[in-house]
């Protein structure tokens, strides 16, 4: 007889009962449940060999100062433009203690870390979701649902409340950490190109090989909540797990497997290139693409009305740069404040020099307002980045010139109505 395989849908690894909650296997090892929203939204389930509460009593205590950059003080940014230097001096310590927080709003952060020092710790954020971006470094991250491998270009995901720790492979290490604190970050789609751009669900790459440890000692976990840091000890390693079930869980996305939307004849806005959206935020990855043929292919000078912009410099020639900023770097720019190409990318489009491809990565995060920035950014700023525009107050080609408003009215009546070139043949008779 034909032997069929059937499979529940809902992802499991290692040894579950045949349905949470149920089951003579509960009788024997340990069921836990990591629920969001109130136990109504999305849910796992992880089998533990001893009891996740089994905590020494008297070994739990506050830890204050534990991550002073992280908490560095807020403040309105006001209306310049920043750019942060290279990964910051300090603080530097392990992932967690050498955490730096550059910008905030009320329900999404965005932090910078340069892990020297291994974790002699595990973590678990209580307040937020966090999206981790590897601009430099490799290693494994270690979670209750199995190990993650991750190197330079990946972003990880550690869910809100899981039990971790990274483990740093040699070489230096540089991080950009995004916190969501309202919800978990959800795949942006528009509705006319579907679910496959600009990546697919099945680029994200979940852990599927469980290490659980049946060890006993001393496990601290610090745990984060607001600006709490609290520990606890425990007598058998965390990751005890035998087996995991549910869709709340860590995962890796690669920058690569962004395939990034383009077009011909306009220019894509940085809406275009959504990969996840949360609340009160949107994370945007401008990656190695074809330039636009025709049309604009620098950006247009905007005001972004509702955000402050965040961009992480990862890769390559920044087109919008105009060589002013370098890998690593990460520019601020304030809700409402104009910015755009700076002068030598506009050159460049003007004098039609088409590189053919834009090779570079950022990551952009855009902060509904109101955002406030911390002392610590500021403390990074540096102080030359508004003169980054300095070629449009000093460059004759884009200077005051008294016959400005005729040159233009003579070029608009050439111009205004001229089409592109890639488009459909016109039909005799038709303007
Ligand atoms: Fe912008």
């Amino acid at each position: 007889m034909e032997k069929y395989e059937y499979f529940s849908g809902t992802p499991e690894v290692g040894i579950v009962p045949r349905a949470p909650h149920a089951g003579p296997l509960l009788r024997h090892v340990y069921e836990q449940e990591h629920g969001r929203g109130g136990f109504a939204g999305k849910v796992s389930h992880t089998y533990h060999l001893y009891p996740p509460t089994n905590w020494l009593p008297g070994e739990g205590r506050h830890l204050p100062q534990w991550a002073p950059g992280w908490e560095s003080p807020l403040r309105p940014i006001g209306g310049l433009h920043h750019v942060l230097g290279v990964a910051p001096a300090e603080p530097a310590g392990d992932v967690y203690r050498g955490m730096g927080r550059l910008v905030a709003n009320a329900t999404a952060a965005m932090n910078v870390t340069v892990p020297r020092a291994p974790m002699d710790y595990f973590f678990e954020h209580h307040g937020a979701t966090m999206v981790f971006f590897v601009h430099e470094g490799r290693g494994t991250l270690e979670t209750t649902f199995g190990p993650i491998e991750y190197r330079k270009g990946d972003f990880l995901i550690v869910p809100k409340g899981v039990t971790h720790r990274f483990e740093l492979a040699p070489g230096p290490h540089y991080y950009w950490m995004y916190e969501s604190f309202a919800g978990d970050p959800e795949k942006s789609e528009a509705p006319t190109t579907g679910q496959f751009i600009t990546h697919s669900r099945s680029d994200y790459r979940f852990p599927r090989s469980l290490d659980t440890r049946n060890e006993s000692g001393r496990f601290e976990i610090v745990s984060k909540v607001d600006g709490v840091y609290t520990r606890r000890v425990h007598p058998t390693h965390p990751f005890d797990v035998i087996g995991w079930r549910g869709e709340y869980l860590p995962y890796k996305f690669a920058v690569e497997d962004v395939r990034p939307l383009v077009a011909d004849r306009s220019h894509v806005p940085p809406s275009g290139h959504t990969i996840f959206k949360l609340p009160g935020c949107y994370l945007c990855v401008f990656t190695v693409r074809s330039v636009e043929k025709e049309g604009m292919w620098v950006p247009f000078f905007h005001k972004n009305l509702d955000y402050l912009e965040t961009l992480g410099y990862h890769f390559g020639d920044f087109f919008s740069g105009g060589g002013v900023v370098g890998a690593g770097m990460v520019s601020l720019h304030p809700v409402g404040l104009p910015h755009g190409p700076k002068p030598r990318s506009l050159q460049a489009f003007m004098d039609g020099a088409n590189a053919g491809v834009h090779q570079e990565v950022g990551i952009m995060a855009d902060f509904a307002n109101p955002t406030r920035v911390s002392e610590l950014a500021l403390g990074l700023s540096r102080p030359d980045y508004m003169s980054a525009w300095s070629g449009y107050t000093t460059d004759p080609r884009f200077t005051y010139a008294p016959g400005r408003l005729a040159e233009v009215r003579a070029l608009g009546e050439r111009l205004a109505d001229a089409r592109d070139t890639l488009r459909p043949p016109e039909d005799e008779g038709r303007a």
